[in-house]
């Protein structure tokens, strides 16, 4: 591929990119490093020049090689009023067109309209061997100030940024012996934060000991970070649900009903969940973000009230619209961790065009929501097999050693027959005849 910089066309961004679809790779890639403004080093990232073997002997331990996946780019997205194109690391067919779908239906609506909170983390110190938990509460909160002025002391950067420890809360927990949670609520900015909260824990932790007499044990971050949270909403007119022979009243109510069901059932809300989780993880990859740290905090809030529910709720307004919300954790940053260390990641993130951690929380929890909307839709129409089917098949093909042209054509066949299975596309592959 070759890209000129003076080649390279300034235009109005769009993310409705009709027909994406039907370019080839190369020509999908030029058209995402023009609209994004790619460097040739940038773009030539994305298909051959990524993680480098030496790169990732940095990174973890152990190195012996480098492991892809493939980045899809989802179309159509406007999140608070901003067209957004939006990286996606995955492996599984169907996701990045589902996203794409459903934020194509948002449009109808405007797109979607997202907030978060500030970016406060919740660091926790553990004490034990307290003799009178309610005496040291009362003495720990007695010396506020002065904890956080020493937790303000780790990072002076963060705080000249704005960040900075903002709180102390004390917990008793109803163990036996008694033991103490303390959380500190730390704003770490565009930062994930677990680096900055971790060492503020444990440099606050010999003052704890002296002030309480107790013994600190655990000092580290809680993936439960309620007070970072991301919210998105989309409202789309019924009417442009309307499909083949299902009206968008039909296509509305089944949505509902879906959402119904998720609200009320921890086996489906496990699984409505997980595709909400299909569109977070994949941008939250692609960004170089920690992603079990988001799953950890969604689940653990979708499970907040003591029961485990779904993140989203759907429902009609009564005015002829369909209303969706997600509300999650949403612990990311743009800055430390390999955010800015992954080649690809950088790239991702100039694709995205995100000032800040909140814009980039704002736009992944859209795409949560949009990937929700675009599994549950399909769920209560059509089903989802049919959309799933040629990509899978194409897979089933690779997976039974088919190559080049063999693929298509093995993928094919299987399709027209109505059996997508690994010992068919052995023997479709050892029998060309009867593909
Ligand atoms: C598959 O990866 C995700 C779905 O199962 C989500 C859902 O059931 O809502 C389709």
């Amino acid at each position: 591929m070759t890209l000129n910089s003076g080649e390279i066309m300034s235009q109005e961004l769009t993310s409705r990119l009709s027909g994406f679809y039907n370019h080839s790779l190369e020509e999908r890639l030029q058209i995402i490093a023009q609209s994004a403004q790619l460097t040739n080093d940038e773009a030539r990232s994305l298909i051959s020049e990524s993680l480098s073997p030496q790169h990732a002997d940095n990174m973890i331990e152990n190195v012996v090689g480098v492991y892809a996946l493939p980045l899809g780019i989802a179309t159509n997205f406007i999140v608070n009023g901003r067209e957004v194109l939006v990286p996606m690391v995955i492996e599984e067919p169907s996701v990045v067109a589902g996203a794409s779908f459903a934020a194509k239906l948002a449009r109808a609506g405007g797109g979607f309209i997202a907030t978060t909170d500030e970016p406060i983390m919740i660091g926790q110190i553990q004490l034990i061997g307290i003799v009178d938990p309610w005496a040291a509460k009362g003495d720990i909160l007695a010396h506020k100030e002065e904890l956080l002025t020493t937790a303000n002391q780790v990072d002076p950067v963060l705080v000249n940024l704005g960040g900075g420890a903002r709180d102390v809360q004390v917990r008793i927990l109803d163990t036996s012996p008694p033991m103490l949670a303390l959380h500190l609520l730390y704003d770490v900015r565009d930062a994930m934060g677990a680096n900055a909260i971790n060492t503020a824990c444990e440099r606050l932790a010999p003052m704890l000991e002296a002030i309480t007499g107790g013994r600190v044990l655990l000092r580290i971050l809680s993936n439960l970070a309620d007070q970072r949270l991301a919210r998105a909403r989309v409202i789309i007119p019924e009417m442009a649900l309307a499909f083949g022979e299902f009206s968008g009243t039909d296509v509305a109510q089944g949505i509902e009903q879906a959402w119904r069901f998720a609200a009320a059932d921890a086996y489906r809300a496990t699984t409505h969940n997980k595709g909400i989780m299909n569109g977070v993880d994949a941008v939250v990859i692609a960004t170089g973000n920690d992603w079990r740290a988001i799953e950890a905090g969604a689940h653990a809030y979708a499970a907040r009230d003591g029961r485990y529910t779904s993140l989203s709720t759907w429902r009609r307004d009564g005015q002829g619209n369909l209303v969706g919300t997600l509300e999650m954790p949403m612990a990311l940053g743009i800055v430390g961790g390999s955010t800015r260390v992954h080649p690809t990641a950088r790239v991702a993130l100039k694709i995205l065009d995100v000032r800040t951690a909140r814009e980039l929380s704002e736009i992944v929890v859209s795409v949560g929501l949009a990937q929700n909307l675009a599994a549950i839709r399909a769920l209560a129409t059509e089903g989802i097999q049919k959309g799933h089917m040629n990509l899978h098949a194409r897979q089933v093909a690779i997976a039974a050693g088919a190559t080049g042209e063999d693929v298509t054509r093995i993928a094919d066949a299987m399709i027209r027959e109505g059996t997508i299975r690994i010992d068919r596309a052995e023997a479709l592959l050892n029998n060309p005849v009867e593909a």
